[in-house]
């Protein structure tokens, strides 16, 4: 993989994308399983269908930032969108790629190898720009993220966006009861923070929404946000969930039903985040 720094020595910052792009690398190849698509994960991705949905008729033209195995841009193809599906890890675009042709939708979804720090080498107009299970999370700068999407995405077009949150009390209670007190405050880091996966490190920034929201502000007018997986915990609980189904259904509920509310919208496992460019 080549990036703009070759001849350079990589700085500390592609340092951590490399490390990420390996993180991610690492575990493409069963991402579809429980680790990526567990029946909690799949609650909040039918959240972000729906959003999208409502914002966008079929036919729009959508570009999906940090698409992994290409879940959401195949469902998305397949109700005819138009779909640039994009990736900084390759290995996550070569399952996107080949998802799309074992389902008859690759004439409307091309899946490129471009990581978000990296948008200007998209062109193009778009009417929507969505992004799950926050690859925008690992956005070195979003600001710039922000003016890339102005630049894509038409005026009056929507970004629906999957971010993870600071507060999520599951997962504070999961890690404190196991004494693992510095992961159960990770969220609280200010600025990047290193977080463990598959003996990988993902480099990872946290955000409330309002906070999230400051970056896009000068380009977008916000439209809504609600809390993903509050009162139903994060997807790495899932074995909870199983033993328990009705009383997790119940809690599901809540999450549709109270979501949106004031306070209760500032926190969960992600919140999803709807935009407009102005
Ligand atoms: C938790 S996965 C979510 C994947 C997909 N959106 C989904 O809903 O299944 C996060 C994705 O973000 C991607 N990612 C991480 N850093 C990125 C970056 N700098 N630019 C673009 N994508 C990135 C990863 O490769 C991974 O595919």
């Amino acid at each position: 993989m080549s990036t703009r720094h070759d001849l350079a020595a990589p700085t500390p910052l592609d340092i951590r994308l490399r490390e990420t792009q390996e993180a991610f690398d690492s575990v493409a190849a069963d991402y579809d399983g429980p680790r990526g698509n567990n029946e909690l994960i799949q609650r909040m991705r039918h959240t972000l269908w729906a959003t999208v949905r409502e914002e966008l008729p079929a036919g729009s033209r959508l570009l999906d930032l940090g698409c992994g195995t290409g879940i959401d841009a195949v469902e998305f193809a397949r109700s005819r969108f138009q779909v640039t599906a994009s990736d900084w890890s390759p290995r996550m675009v070569e399952r996107a790629r080949d998802r799309a042709e074992a389902a008859g939708v690759a004439s409307r979804m091309q899946a490129v190898h471009v990581g978000v720090q990296e948008l200007d080498r998209i062109e193009g107009e778009f009417d929507g720009i969505y992004s799950n299970f926050g690859p925008l999370n690992c956005a070195p700068d979003l600001r710039e993220v922000a003016a890339q999407c102005a630049r894509l995405v038409r005026p009056g077009g929507t970004l629906v966006f999957s971010v993870m949150g600071r507060i999520c009390p599951w997962e504070v209670a999961h890690y404190a009861a196991r004494g693992r007190f510095r992961r159960a405050l990770v969220r609280g880091a200010r600025g990047v923070t290193p977080v463990g996966m598959n003996r990988h490190t993902i480099w990872t920034y946290y955000y409330m929404p309002r906070e999230f929201y400051a970056a896009f502000a000068e380009h977008f007018a916000l439209s809504q946000y609600r809390a993903l997986s509050l009162f139903l915990p994060p997807p790495y609980m899932v074995d909870r969930v199983r033993r328990r189904p009705g009383f997790y259904d119940r809690l599901g509920r809540m999450d549709d039903r109270l979501g949106k509310l004031p306070l209760l919208r500032d926190m969960g496992d992600h919140f999803l985040i709807v935009m407009h460019r102005r």
